[in-house]
């Protein structure tokens, strides 16, 4: 089962790839994640995606795709996977596309996660998150057991380095339009489900329902 979270910054794409990680036993592959620790190494690529990052903008195709590909070479993918950050931009889709069908595979599912933007500012202002297995967690609405520590890994948790105000709302703005596209054309596809973004558990059980064939 090959699946796909979509929605803006702060919509819990992170935070539903995980459940769907561990109950469906699928890898969660987040390229926000490879980008972070990618940026904090001091190599000229390292540097590069640090520079977009910072400024809230969109890493461009060509290292996106890059990335997703070693990644898929690496993780086991025969019982499929969980996409998290991945397409940003329709030519991204598509290259996806080309690539599973290499496979002899293709995305079964698209979950968009539908937020009001003024809900995601606030929501992204309390996360913490876990480097090290990428866990997140938000002061208030799902804290961790212990303040400022995973509960999963026991690794102290961070505020990302993107995480700023002004920085939220210039990547809520410059990923809006592309989103649009991208959802045009999974509907295209006919594989989008759009999912009305309530509590982190009233989302989750609809993504069940979508993935048991139920809705
Ligand atoms: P990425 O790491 O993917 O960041 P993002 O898209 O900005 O999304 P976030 O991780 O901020 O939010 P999320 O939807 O995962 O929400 P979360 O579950 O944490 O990408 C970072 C950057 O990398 C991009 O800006 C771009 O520069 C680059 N990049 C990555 N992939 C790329 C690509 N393919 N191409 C080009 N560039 C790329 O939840 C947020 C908070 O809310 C948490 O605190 C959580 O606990 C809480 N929460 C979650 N759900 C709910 C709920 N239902 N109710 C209340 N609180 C909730
Ligand atoms: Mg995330």
């Amino acid at each position: 089962m090959n699946l796909i979270l979509l929605g803006l910054p702060g919509a819990g794409k992170g935070t539903q790839a995980k459940k769907i990680s561990q109950e469906y036993n699928l890898p969660h592959i987040a390229t926000g994640d490879i980008f972070r620790l990618l940026a904090e190494e001091e190599t000229p690529i390292g540097e590069k995606i640090k520079e977009f990052l910072d400024k809230g903008q969109l890493v461009p195709d060509e290292y996106a795709i890059m990335i997703l590909r070693e990644k898929i070479k690496k993780v086991d993918i025969s019982k499929g996977f969980v996409l998290d950050g991945y397409p940003r931009t329709v030519y991204q889709a598509k290259v996806l596309k080309e690539m599973l069908a290499e496979m002899d595979t293709q995305i079964d599912m698209v979950f968009y996660i539908e937020v009001d933007p003024e809900r995601l500012v606030e929501r992204i202002a309390g996360r913490r998150v876990c480097l090290n297995c990428g866990h997140s967690y938000h002061i208030k609405y799902n804290p961790p057991e212990q303040p400022g520590i995973c509960d999963y890994c026991g690794e102290e948790l961070i505020l990302r380095s993107d995480d700023r105000e002004e920085t939220v709302r210039k990547r809520i703005h410059n990923q809006l339009n592309e989103l649009n596209k991208i959802t045009d054309y999974f509907q295209e596809e006919k594989i989008l489900k759009v999912i009305n973004g309530g509590s982190i558990e009233e989302v989750y059980v609809e993504i069940k329902k979508a993935i048991e064939g139920e809705s």
